[in-house]
């Protein structure tokens, strides 16, 4: 069963890096990874208006594309937004769905990246599924009733059209700030969230699906949050910016 779950790596890059700087990693990133490519996945999320460009610049490589997040549905009156026939129709695969800043940045609550989640599951998408706590509700023992109920929405869906969905575990607290969750505290959430998956969908399904951690991750850590029992990938922000860095992270984390 735990073989299935092929490890993966995935760059968010945020709000940065202009066309020249997406073009400028595609070349030194292949190569710093190529001879682990049948190892584990490997995916950028760059911005929406260069997805287009990196699909055509990764064909016929190891690496794939991820959208930061698409609209709850297929076309209409959504100004801004981008709607998952869309991606697909760019041959995007991937997308990152209720990442901690669109969901306390832009205050998009439960109901809405649920909705987010089916239109993706709905269009074939792969959608990776962000959950995390902030700092005061950990503090407050919280951690385990607020990533509950970001997961909550999952049981409506039903196993089936659950299939390929990845969930990326990111302590609000932990991202950006250089302060990564220690693998124990991310093995322990990772262990929850897989319970979780259990007893609401089924063991199958909980045992076979990835689950990353997203967080101040670095060349430094990966290796050590990667050989925790429940971690099956990382989602990178910061850290991924560079080629030759993210590539070192996915090196050493397939090593472990
Ligand atoms: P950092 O790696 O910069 O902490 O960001 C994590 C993150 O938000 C990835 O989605």
């Amino acid at each position: 069963m735990v073989d299935l779950r092929t490890p993966l790596f995935i760059a968010n890059w945020k709000m940065n890096k202009v066309g020249r700087e997406v073009q400028a990693f595609v070349g030194p990133f292949c190569e710093a990874t190529q001879r682990q490519s049948s190892r584990g996945e490997m995916v950028l999320a760059p911005v929406a208006v260069y997805l287009s460009d990196l699909t055509k610049m990764t064909q016929g490589t190891h690496v794939q594309v991820a959208a930061q997040n698409c609209g709850a549905a297929k076309s209409g009156a959504f100004t801004g937004e981008i709607s998952p026939v869309m991606l697909k129709d760019l041959g995007v695969r991937w997308v990152i769905l209720g990442h901690s800043e669109r969901r306390h940045v832009f205050k998009e609550d439960n109901a809405l990246v649920n909705a987010r989640l089916k239109a993706a599951l709905e269009e074939g998408l792969t959608p990776v599924f962000c959950v995390g706590e902030k700092l005061e509700e950990r503090k407050a023992n919280r951690t385990f009733s607020v990533i509950e109920g970001q997961l909550a929405g999952l049981k409506d869906l039903g196993e089936a059209i659950l299939k390929p969905l990845v969930i990326a575990y990111e302590p609000v607290w932990a991202i950006g700030t250089g302060e990564n969750a220690t693998p124990d505290q991310a093995q322990e959430v990772h262990a929850f969230i897989r319970q979780w998956l259990s007893k609401n969908i089924s063991s199958t399904f909980a045992n076979r699906t990835r689950i990353l951690y997203g967080g101040s991750v670095k060349a430094e850590n990966s290796a050590q949050l990667m050989s925790m029992e429940d971690v099956d990938g990382l989602l990178v922000g910061g850290a991924s910016l560079d080629p030759l860095s993210f590539g070192e992270i996915v090196n050493r984390g397939l090593k472990s």
